[in-house]
């Protein structure tokens, strides 16, 4: 079975200048909820680039400094784009809190993106409360799982050495 997170658990977080004011409202809830959270910036209205953000996170993650990571930016599809090129990574975009129940019982996720433009904060604190709340289910999902690290281990091997 593919390991799931405990919570509470140590989380890492990150935005682009679109997500920051988000990322300091969660972070404030996160740490008075107990958990433990390494903010991987930005954190000012500077203009930056999400991927930069996306892979501090997603190395928190893979590295297990982090059990799960959350990232924020003005749709969170590029923040989801850029971290799932990261081996080991599943990301997931959440406008719903059915979708962080479903993401973390089915797929596992290991990051919750959110859209700061798009979504309003009770809707993204309520949805990171679930994805944080709720436990893999395993069982059938293993299976689709191990393919998903299979195709990230054959993307791997086939990268050319630099
Ligand atoms: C920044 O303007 C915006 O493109 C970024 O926050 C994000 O929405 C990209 O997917």
């Amino acid at each position: 079975m593919v390991a799931s997170v405990p919570t509470p658990t140590a989380l890492a977080i990150g935005a682009d200048h679109a997500g920051v004011a988000v990322k300091s409202a969660l972070i404030e809830a996160l740490t008075a909820a107990g958990h433990g959270v390494t903010d991987c910036g930005t954190d000012g209205p500077a203009s930056v680039d999400y991927p930069d953000f996306a892979q501090a996170v997603s190395e928190q993650v893979t590295s297990g400094r982090a059990g799960l990571g959350v990232l924020v930016c003005g749709t969170g599809i590029g923040m989801c784009i850029a971290a799932n090129r990261h081996p080991g990574i599943r990301a997931a975009v959440l406008h719903s809190t059915t979708e962080a129940r479903l993401t973390r019982a089915h797929n596992d996720a290991n990051i919750a993106c959110f859209g700061a433009r798009l979504t309003g904060i009770e809707v993204i604190l309520d949805s990171l409360r679930v994805f944080l709340e709720t436990p893999y289910e395993g069982g059938r999902h293993d299976r689709r799982l191990r393919k998903l690290s299979a195709a990230d281990a054959a993307l791997t091997q086939s990268e050319p050495a630099p």
